[in-house]
């Protein structure tokens, strides 16, 4: 049944939509109908097709009651709009159907669980927020809420937990039928946890263990956790809200964090051995993954953070999108990221140069210019000297710019676009460490409209950067201080509508 409060959402939608301006939302990459998206839900594979949910307010461009958003494609590039999948419209979640995961069951229906907010007035006049975890069932368009709704609840949390912070479920089944879920939890030390649960039929669940915890070492609450097998290891992905900086490993504030270990499933025991950031930019949060039926492991995340998020460019009736889909391995003992190789196929144009010079100054190539594309620069030094500094400036008109900045002699890379026409004061720089290969530096950037998505030698760093550039500024250069040989190759993506 199609609830009023759905059904709203879903004329809303189908009288508004149409009006946003096409120019206005990025080519490749996910962006909501209308309105406010953050964290990508039920990232998952259903009757042969990828589909992603999102939390969503079509309403306005700023977060409020969490309906779903539902897109679907074949090959993570062209996506296809669905109507509004889901709107707090239950007695089990009358204030927000907040992140969870989705699956296709055995009988070939489609099955969510999320965290359903209920809000409860206290004695003291004070409003506190409920998190249960819920199920939808439904065809890949329509869904009905379980009417056993939560299935979850504060009851099956360990002792210590917390019923006012329990989110965000990622659910799987295994090779022998069991459904296992992990979600975020805070503990009795106000830090994040990972809990892990187990049912037979995805209704019934119980508490199995915590796979691990922050014991504020990274962050206090752990958000939109995911637990998966990669290359041998065993990774665990969390979103944890109020991180301490660490290095130039993490920044404060909400900060993505990689876990990377062993998972004994007979005795339960997640081992952590590697601890690192997920992406080194601005915008990325809430990553989640699932993997193909050729056995790739790909991760989707809201490319925007929340501290930023509340800072928007004047009139804009859409706000925020997704990165683009990574595929995902371990190599070295570290988490590797590189753009789905379905983009390839739609690469056109390819300008290239190789062994180009610079030196001491800023230089243009003829054809290498634009705002949908996706360039690699690599870059070695000329002669025996190591050079001082080498950047690319990208977006750049004669007022505007978004510089990445690389320092051989510190081996940091710095991300500034405090010049990209933006005019509030939100964090607009990010330094972090790179490794250069054989004296090498190799730096793939697929530009999307108003993104940036930096790959740092095949994929052993990623930075994401939104740019509030109007998309005339097109222009990229190239600077160094001393001497530099670049090679450089550029495709413009063309997506046919
Ligand atoms: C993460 C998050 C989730 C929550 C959702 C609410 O960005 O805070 O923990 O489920 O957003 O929109």
């Amino acid at each position: 049944m199609i609830s009023e409060k759905l059904q709203k959402a879903r004329d809303f939608e189908d009288q508004y939509v149409p009006r946003v301006p096409p120019e206005t939302r990025p080519v490749f990459h996910i962006s909501g109908g209308i309105g406010w998206i953050n964290d990508p839900n039920g990232f998952s594979i259903y009757k042969g097709e990828y589909h992603l949910f999102f939390q969503y307010h079509p309403y306005s461009t700023l977060w409020g009651p969490m309906h779903w958003g539902h897109v679907k494609t074949k090959d993570f590039i062209r996506w296809e709009r669905l109507p509004v999948a889901m709107a707090p419209d239950t007695d089990a979640d009358p204030d927000g159907c907040f992140s969870g995961s989705a699956l296709e069951l055995p009988d070939g229906r489609q099955l969510i669980l999320y965290t359903g907010v209920l809000r409860k007035r206290q004695e003291d006049g004070t409003l506190l927020e409920y998190q249960r975890q819920c199920v939808a069932i439904g065809d890949g368009i329509d869904y009905e809420k379980y009417e056993g709704n939560p299935v979850i609840t504060g009851a099956d949390v360990p002792p210590g937990g917390s019923l006012l912070d329990f989110r965000d479920p990622k659910i799987w089944q295994e090779e022998d039928g069991t459904f296992r879920a992990v979600m975020g939890n805070r503990c009795a030390d106000g830090a994040g946890a990972v809990l892990l649960y187990r049912s037979q039929d995805a209704l019934h669940w119980e508490y199995e263990t915590t796979l691990d915890a922050s014991r504020n070492e990274y962050g206090r609450m752990w958000e939109c956790p995911d637990f998966f097998a990669l290359d041998g290891r065993q990774v665990l992905l969390v979103s944890p809200q109020e991180m301490r900086p660490i290095g130039l490993e993490f920044h404060a504030g909400y900060g993505t964090v990689c876990l990377l270990g062993s998972w004994d499933r007979k005795a339960l025991r997640f081992t952590r051995e590697q601890v690192q950031a997920i992406d080194y930019g601005i915008d990325f949060y809430a990553p989640q993954t699932l993997e193909t039926p050729d056995g790739r492991r790909i991760m989707i995340a809201w490319m925007q953070n929340w501290t930023t998020a509340s800072s928007q460019p004047l009139g804009i009736r859409c706000f925020g999108e997704m990165t683009l889909p990574r595929e995902l391995n371990v190599r070295d003992g570290r988490l590797v990221q590189n753009p789905v190789r379905e983009l390839e196929n739609y690469r056109t144009d390819r300008v290239a140069f190789q062994h180009v010079p610079v030196s001491d100054g800023e230089i243009t190539l003829p054809g290498i210019r634009g705002r949908i594309l996706d360039l690699t620069v690599t870059i070695r030094p000329r002669g025996s000297e190591l050079y001082r500094r080498f950047a690319v400036m990208v977006g750049k008109d004669g007022e505007h710019l978004t510089s990445i900045r690389y320092r051989p002699a510190m081996g940091t890379v710095r991300v500034d676009r405090s010049r990209c026409g933006f005019p509030h004061d939100i964090v607009h720089v990010r330094e972090f460490f790179v490794r250069p290969r054989n004296g090498e530096l190799k730096i793939r950037i697929i530009l999307d409209r108003y993104s940036a998505e930096l790959f740092f030698n095949d994929g052993e760093q990623a930075a994401t950067f939104v740019l509030y550039t109007d998309d005339h500024a097109d222009a990229i250069s190239f600077s160094a201080e001393g001497s530099v040989e670049m090679d450089v190759e550029q495709y413009t993506i063309r997506v046919p509508s």
